[in-house]
């Protein structure tokens, strides 16, 4: 063992380096603490605003979710577009009568949502003339440039194909006069979505028609009951509807306006 002979002043002068250096790094320790205490706050406050949205924006989640449908829905068609074309169909569907219905005259502008091959698309835009616009809307890219060669081809330039989404229709607000839903409405994956904005789109006293047949939502139909339930719940008012349509393979063709 070594024995360290310090004086009373080198002792004194060890134990006060010593008390000094234990001092320093208890407080260090200290500060460290409260500085990581005071970041993990401080990180899971504003993670958990992250995770909380404003009031509002609550409420614009919650009618979402609410509007999403969890019932069956037909795979939208991406066949062959000939079978849309059928020179009979006028006869069966009676296209003039359903402009008629539905307000169409020279000037409207109109949506063809699911416009298909465009068989509604060019038979509205003759009636619309040059002051008015058809919207051909679809989700298939390949039957909008279908449609663009057509109306180039029959001399229509006051059609405009849109590339819409599933649940949007992607239609400017306040820009049509009808809107019409021709055998499409038990392919649309979120109905109630596409209507709200579909709801936007529309001028004071628009008109909506949606002709289909009846079925369970994946068999290529969809129950009218259904149908005007969920039209209902994006903000229609049903005002009339019809079966003249029935010889081409479907059951009713109804007609709603925006709820006041
Ligand atoms: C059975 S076809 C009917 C075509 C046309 N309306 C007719 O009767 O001649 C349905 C069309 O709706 C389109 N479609 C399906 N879901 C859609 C959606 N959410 N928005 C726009 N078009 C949609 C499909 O791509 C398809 O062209």
């Amino acid at each position: 063992m070594i024995q360290v002979n310090e004086s009373p002043e080198t002792r004194f002068i060890h134990r006060f380096i010593y008390s000094s250096l234990f001092r320093n790094l208890f407080l260090s320790g200290s500060i460290l603490a409260l500085l990581g205490c005071a970041t993990t706050r401080f990180t899971k406050r504003a993670t958990d605003a992250a995770a909380s949205p404003s009031p509002a924006a609550s409420i614009v989640i919650a009618q979402q979710q609410s509007d999403a449908i969890s019932r069956p829905t037909s795979k939208p068609y991406t066949g062959e577009l000939s079978i849309f074309e059928d020179p009979k169909r006028d006869e069966r569907l009676q296209p003039n009568r359903i402009m008629d219905i539905l307000g169409i005259k020279e000037g409207s502008s109109v949506a063809d949502i699911g416009a298909g091959s465009g068989w509604f698309t060019v038979r509205a835009a003759r009636r619309v003339g040059n002051g008015g616009t058809v919207y051909a809307v679809d989700i298939n890219r390949d039957y909008l440039d279908y449609i663009e060669k057509r109306a180039k081809g029959e001399d229509l330039s006051n059609i405009h194909v849109i590339l819409g989404k599933e649940d949007d229709p992607l239609l400017a607000e306040k820009s049509v006069d009808a809107v019409l839903l021709l055998k499409t409405y038990h392919e649309v994956a979120q109905p109630i979505r596409l209507l709200r904005k579909t709801h936007l789109a529309m001028r004071a006293s628009a008109l909506l028609g949606i002709i289909d047949r009846n079925g369970k939502g994946d068999d290529h139909g969809l129950d009218k009951e259904v149908v005007i339930k969920e039209t209902e719940r994006a903000g229609f008012v049903l005002v009339n509807q019809y079966d003249f349509v029935k010889p081409d393979s479907v059951d009713y063709f109804l007609v709603f306006r925006a709820a006041d």
